[in-house]
């Protein structure tokens, strides 16, 4: 694999500051409200994350933190679009529903914006490949998003949208268990699925690269890829060999913060298709 050359596609993301960022509930089995979050640290780091991805060339649109918000740092949750349509996000969970608001007045001008009836929470539960059968999308459900999301966001977004079980409440979205390395290929941790599950991904993505319990406990799988590049966490040492081993280029950034969340990169970075 490392023999082919693996090309990097300019994208557009969407992220917001951890300014408001604190961890004063429990809604995963990471957040743990007895140890505080330092927020001077947690701005440093998001700032570096950001200014990794416009260094690699991409674009990123920034939307304003709001009090009272303080997942909004999580920006891949408030959203999912490919070409220019947006299916909204419905929280699980009442302390991050206003975000879902605010996500959608970003939209307002120059996309179509599809307000969901079922909750589902945008990009942490959804994942898009472009060149896989035609333009496929992953789906999760089990922990926050609901299955009836899948076939709602299938009629929104006219894809065919494939659904997949997780099991394992430390993996309770798509994105802490499975990424897009590039337009048509994966990585996942297998464990995190259901049997049957695993079952359709290795139908469906014979040559993906596989993730082990470490690699998802170190958050490795929460990546950010551009086709070429895979940003992902400092503490994803084995994860970036493992890419690299497959032909791309890791690139570490430390988001110790967010992990006290229960997030990592890809969390904190919406993809924009336009
Ligand atoms: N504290 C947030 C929550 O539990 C973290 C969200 C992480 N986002 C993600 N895309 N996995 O909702």
């Amino acid at each position: 694999m490392s023999q082919t050359e693996r090309l990097p596609r300019k994208r557009t993301y969407l992220m917001c500051p951890p300014a408001h960022f604190t961890v004063e509930y429990a809604i995963n089995p990471w957040m743990d409200t007895s140890v505080p979050v330092d927020a001077g640290l947690a701005l440093k780091q998001w700032t570096l994350l950001r200014d990794t991805l416009t260094d690699l060339g991409h674009s990123v649109h920034v939307l304003d933190a709001q009090p009272g918000l303080p997942d909004m740092v999580y920006a891949a949750n408030g959203a999912f679009s490919v070409d220019g349509t947006v299916y909204g996000a419905r929280f699980r969970f009442p302390q991050r529903a206003a975000e879902a608001v605010a996500h959608e007045h970003f939209y307002a001008d120059d996309w179509k914006y599809t307000h969901p009836v079922h909750v589902n929470e945008g990009e942490g539960d959804f994942a898009y490949l472009p060149e896989a059968y035609g333009g496929l999308i992953l789906a999760g459900y089990g922990f926050r998003t609901e299955p009836a999301a899948h076939a709602e966001a299938q009629e929104v977004l006219g894809r065919p949208v494939i659904s997949l079980r997780l099991v394992d409440p430390a993996y309770y979205h798509l994105d802490t268990a499975l990424a897009a390395l590039d337009d048509s290929r994966i990585t996942y941790f297998p464990d995190a699925f259901s049997e049957q599950s695993r079952r359709v991904l290795a139908q469906l993505f014979p040559d993906a690269v596989l993730a082990d319990r470490a690699d998802a406990e170190a958050f490795g799988l929460n990546l950010v890829s551009d086709g070429r590049n895979v940003i992902l966490n400092t503490e994803a040492v084995a994860m970036g060999a493992k890419v690299r081993a497959a032909g791309y280029q890791p690139v570490h950034v430390e988001l110790s913060e967010l992990k006290r969340g229960g997030g990592s990169v890809k969390c904190a970075v919406a993809e924009l298709r336009p």
